[in-house]
C-alpha cells in the first residue's frame, strides 16, 4: 500500500471512531470515575472504568472534544477491554511512545489506534490523543 492509501485508510478509521465512537456512555455503580480536560482547549472527558480482579472488564467514555481525542478514547476504550490493568498500562507506555515518534515494540497489537500514529507530526495535537490514555492511567492506578 503506498503512503497516500495508508494515509487515507488511518484518516478514514479516525473519522469511523469520531462519527461512530464505541463504548461511548456512562458505567453506572461501582465503577471508577475519571473527569480531565484538555487544557489549551478546555476539551473534556469523562470516562467510566470497571476493574475486577486486576482486569479492565468495561471502559466507558463521554465528553466533548476534536476529532481525535474522541477518537482516540473510542480506540482506546475498545483495545483495553478485557486486558489486565498492567497490560493497560503498557499500552498507554507504547501510546505515548507512538505519539513522542520514538520506536514501539512490533510486539503490541494496538489494533485501530495505529491510526493514530500521524498525529506525533502534529505537536498541538498531541494533548488531544493522549488525553483519554492519562485519564485512564489515573484510573486505573
Ligand atoms: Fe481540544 Fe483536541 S482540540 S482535545
Amino acid at each position: 500500500m503506498s503512503f497516500n492509501n495508508l494515509d487515507q485508510l488511518y484518516r478514514s478509521v479516525i473519522m469511523d471512531h469520531y462519527k461512530n465512537p464505541r463504548n461511548k456512555g456512562s458505567l453506572e455503580d461501582d465503577a471508577v470515575t475519571i473527569d480531565m480536560n484538555n487544557p489549551t482547549c478546555g476539551d473534556r472527558i469523562h470516562l467510566t472504568l470497571k476493574v475486577t480482579d486486576g482486569v479492565v472488564e468495561d471502559a466507558k467514555f463521554d465528553g466533548e472534544g476534536c476529532s481525535i481525542s474522541m477518537s482516540s478514547a473510542s480506540m482506546m476504550t475498545q483495545l483495553i477491554k478485557g486486558k489486565k490493568v498492567e497490560e493497560a498500562l503498557e499500552l498507554s507506555d507504547v501510546f505515548s511512545k507512538m505519539m513522542m515518534g520514538e520506536d514501539y515494540s512490533d510486539n503490541y497489537d494496538l489494533e485501530d489506534v495505529e491510526a493514530l500514529q500521524g498525529v506525533s507530526q502534529f505537536p498541538a495535537r498531541i494533548k488531544c490523543a493522549t488525553l483519554a490514555w492519562k485519564a485512564m492511567e489515573k484510573g486505573v492506578k
